[in-house]
């Protein structure tokens, strides 16, 4: 089922700590290396927006936002891989940014794994540019590799 055709079954819920088994197996499926559960716990302890993404109440992916004044910094988008290409992704960002707006944030941004193309494709097919790069950013199994800094201008917003 795609989203575009679910859309009245996906929601976006508040992350919960008894929700982290489910959360913690779609991490591990969708990432190379991905982020611990202990990270995850600290995350829901936070101030950070921390988000499952339910179709028909079942979890299918997570995203996790850090808000800091007029700023909105996406830490985390996830969907479980036996349901990517179907839109959920892109249906989970676009809420996301509609929440962004209405708590007036000016800017959008995130960190990409520059080797992560369909990642990268989604944001730009969104609106986002690449606005800097951050080196050997993240851990890689080889190394480090580099973080590309891609944001999306919500300022407009502040005039309307
Ligand atoms: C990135 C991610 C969230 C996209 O979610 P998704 O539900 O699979 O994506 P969607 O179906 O909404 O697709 C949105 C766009 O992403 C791109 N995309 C998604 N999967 C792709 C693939 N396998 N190959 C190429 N492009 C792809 C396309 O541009 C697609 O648009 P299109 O289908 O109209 O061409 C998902 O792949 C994921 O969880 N990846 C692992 C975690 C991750 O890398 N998160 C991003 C961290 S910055």
């Amino acid at each position: 089922m795609r989203a575009d055709q679910a859309s009245v079954l996906l929601e976006l819920t508040p992350m919960q700590l008894d929700q982290l088994d489910t959360v913690m197996r779609i991490e591990r499926a969708a990432y190379p290396i991905s982020w611990s559960r202990k990270v995850l716990e600290d995350c829901v302890a936070s101030t950070n927006d921390c988000w499952v993404l339910r179709y028909d109440r079942q979890i299918v992916g997570h995203s996790i936002l850090s808000n800091v004044l007029d700023e909105t910094h996406l830490l985390n988008l996830c969907v479980e891989p036996s349901l990517s290409r179907n839109g959920f992704g892109r249906w989970m960002l676009r809420a996301l940014i509609q929440k962004a707006m209405t708590r007036h944030s000016t800017i959008f941004f995130l960190e990409v794994r520059e080797s992560n193309h369909r990642a990268i494709a989604l944001y730009h097919s969104e609106g986002f540019n690449e606005s800097g790069m951050r080196k050997n950013y993240y851990p890689a199994e080889n190394g480090r590799e580099h973080a590309i800094l891609m944001s999306l201008d919500l300022s407009f917003d502040v005039y309307t």
